[in-house]
């Protein structure tokens, strides 16, 4: 395969799975397909942007026109799609542009993937990347599988439960050749700062409060976002047709837990005092509808195709605090302007 579709590519995962596949296949061309929504953030990729084997399209993926005009001029031998509307609060207060983007925009992909290829399917693949939100959430024990029932709560979920869905009716009633993976919450530079850690340590840097939704006994399971990008490349190289696989990082934190180490590592990384930080920490009303639980086996992907987690939890977060402190600008670009009037509406009625 020589050209490649990435959607979502200037977001947090799709700018390391461009990064990743643009250093490791010189022979292939990575096309970037972002419409760069206040998500997309050209900066994110400054280091690979004038490579040779990578280009940017600006374009909609709800646009359907685009998106078969973009097949038929640049020939993709495969798509690998990221682009989505990604945080569930924003899912909360307008659950429409989730459908649009997460559920019409992978229709129109798919469409256009099923015409152009349709000479010959077996040499294409459509590799649909999705969240382990859409099993729902766990109680204490348990772990999700690929075989886990889907029960989707949030507004988000339920449409990347709904993507999921449309790519394996593709494969089954057209022999479109798809693969789909589920991950588990990833962390790492790059990560945009309305989702926990990353906005945690935006406050705590800023002295301002570090809202922890309800007890903060929610418990997610972390993976670092490279090992994330590794993950889609052997899959993408190495699945059959058809395949689902989970990806995560066997690694489950409570929402509380986390935010206290973070704000150890913060308080050594700025020279204040122990237990300066967690004197932030503001308890807030609930997300509606939060997931308790999340877990991930792994095993399949593990066993079948040899992949591992490679970072514990501590070094990376220490990474990605040093990361966000030397990045500076990066950071006070993406929160000025529209960040400031989202941050005030999500958060002035918690
Ligand atoms: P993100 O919000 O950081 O990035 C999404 C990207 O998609 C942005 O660059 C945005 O501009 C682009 N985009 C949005 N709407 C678009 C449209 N209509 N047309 C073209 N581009 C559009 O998201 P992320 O956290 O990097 O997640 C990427 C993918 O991985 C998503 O599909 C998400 O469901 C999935 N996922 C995320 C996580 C996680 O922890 N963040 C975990 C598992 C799966
Ligand atoms: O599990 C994979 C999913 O992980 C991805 O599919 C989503 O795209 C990604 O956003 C992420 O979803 P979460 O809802 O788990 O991530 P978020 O960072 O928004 O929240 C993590 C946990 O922290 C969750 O239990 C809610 C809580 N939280 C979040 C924010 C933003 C807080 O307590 N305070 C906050 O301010």
């Amino acid at each position: 395969m020589k050209k490649i579709l990435i959607t979502g590519g200037a977001g947090f995962i799709g700018s390391h799975v461009v990064r990743w596949f643009v250093n490791a296949y010189s022979d292939y061309q990575i096309i970037n397909l972002d419409k760069l929504t206040y998500a997309g953030n050209l900066a994110n990729l400054a280091e690979i942007e004038n490579r040779n084997n990578y280009s940017f399209v600006k374009g909609d993926i709800t646009d359907s026109t685009f998106i078969n005009k973009l097949f038929l001029d640049e020939k993709p031998d495969a798509v690998i799609h990221l682009a989505a509307e990604s945080h569930v609060d924003r899912s909360i207060s307008n659950p429409s542009e989730f459908v649009m983007t997460n559920v019409v925009g992978t229709v129109n992909l798919l469409n256009a993937a099923k015409e152009y290829w349709r000479d010959d399917y077996s040499n294409k693949r459509f590799y649909h990347v999705s969240t382990d939100e859409v099993y729902g959430t766990l109680g204490e024990k348990g772990m999700f599988t690929e075989k886990t029932a889907y029960d989707p709560h949030s507004p988000y979920s339920a449409s990347k439960a709904s993507s999921d869905h449309f790519v394996r009716a593709y494969a089954d009633t057209y022999g479109l050749n798809t693969v789909i993976s589920n991950c588990s919450n990833n962390y790492g530079s790059h990560h945009f700062p309305e989702k926990l850690i990353p906005l945690a340590i935006n406050n705590i840097k800023n002295n301002k409060p570090v809202p922890v939704y309800g007890k903060g006994e929610n418990i997610r399971d972390w993976l670092w976002v490279e090992d994330h990008a590794r993950a889609i490349d052997v899959i993408f190289h190495n699945a059959k047709s058809g395949e689902t696989y989970n990806i995560g990082g066997h690694n489950e934190w409570k929402n509380i837990d986390l935010i206290r180490l973070l704000c150890k590592i913060m308080d050594q990384k700025l020279g204040r005092e122990s237990g300066t930080s967690e004197k932030l920490i503001a308890f807030v009303t609930d997300r509606a509808g939060h997931d308790l639980r999340y877990a991930i086996d792994s095993t399949k992907l593990q066993r079948e195709l040899g992949w591992t987690p490679s970072l514990q939890f501590e070094e990376g977060l220490e990474k990605t605090v040093d990361w966000y402190l030397s990045n500076e600008e990066w950071l006070s670009n993406v929160t000025s302007g529209n960040y400031q009037r989202y941050y005030e509406e999500q958060y002035s009625l918690r």
